[in-house]
């Protein structure tokens, strides 16, 4: 397996009016290339800041953070900036669309980030990626024209869209009712399976285990850190799949 992202020994310590939280306290994780993870734990336990971490968001207090064998702990804002349009793609759970842009104007927003690609193929990025979540016929829409779900999946492409390392998903189902939460589930089920690499916050334990390797935290601290069975993964889909049904 190859290693795309090591984390050791990161801490991370906000300080506010005085008060000191530490967040993280020496998280040592590796991410291998095509896993598909689940992070869990109660509220406050540190899952989005170790996400905003992985995303390049923000840096760590102390420990190192190497992805593709390239130490990115103590980069400069712009440094971090340009890795992160290359490498990673963001999923947040209040879709982020920008209202006053159409669908395929969301989706293609990562690619004007990078120079070099011409209007022909940033066409045929966007195009792949809406078609890939199944929105192709939604893209001269504005966000607001359509439904949660859907704007989860739009979501979803624009994090696909420049061929990120990793998808770092937060709670990406938490503002959806259970059926638009399942579809965005599936869609993280394929993605996997296409080799995508992915990192999902989540705090519902039949989702969690969808994925290939749950990580659990309490308290700043990684507490579990399990490999899934296929059939474990299968398992969890199908009891979504039956409550689904049942509700
Ligand atoms: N920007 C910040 N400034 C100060 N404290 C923060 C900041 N971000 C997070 N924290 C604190 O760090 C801890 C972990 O927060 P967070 O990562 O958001 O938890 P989770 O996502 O698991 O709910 C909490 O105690 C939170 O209050
Ligand atoms: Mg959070």
């Amino acid at each position: 397996m190859t290693a795309l992202i090591e984390l050791k020994d990161i801490t991370k310590t906000f300080l506010t009016e005085e008060i000191e939280t530490r967040a993280l306290n020496s998280i040592n994780i590796t991410i291998n290339k095509g896993e598909y993870l689940s992070l869990s734990g109660q509220s406050g336990c540190g899952k989005s800041t170790l996400l905003s971490l992985l995303g390049l968001l923000d840096s760590p207090t102390s420990g190192s953070y190497l992805i593709n064998n390239v130490d990115v702990s103590s980069l400069s804002r712009d440094q971090r900036a340009k890795i992160r349009s290359e490498q990673i793609g963001f999923v947040f759970q209040s879709f982020n669309l920008i209202s006053d842009l159409t669908i395929f104007e969301n989706v293609m927003l990562p690619l004007t980030y990078q120079s070099g690609f011409s209007k022909k193929e940033i066409a045929e990025k966007v195009h792949d990626v809406l078609a890939k979540v199944e929105m192709s016929h939604r893209k001269d829409h504005f966000p607001s024209q359509l439904s949660g779900g859907q704007q989860q999946r739009v979501a979803v492409a624009r994090a696909l869209v420049n061929d990120p390392a990793i998808i770092l998903a937060d709670e990406p189902t938490g503002n959806l009712d259970s059926k638009n939460a399942q579809a965005v589930l599936a869609l993280f089920d394929k993605l996997h399976q296409d080799g995508a690499t992915i990192c999902m916050v989540t705090h519902d334990p039949i989702s969690a285990k969808r994925a290939s390797r749950c990580l659990e935290m309490f308290d700043g601290r990684l507490i579990a850190d399990n490999l899934n069975t296929p059939s474990h993964q299968k398992l969890a889909s199908s009891v979504a799949a039956i409550e689904l049904v049942a509700s």
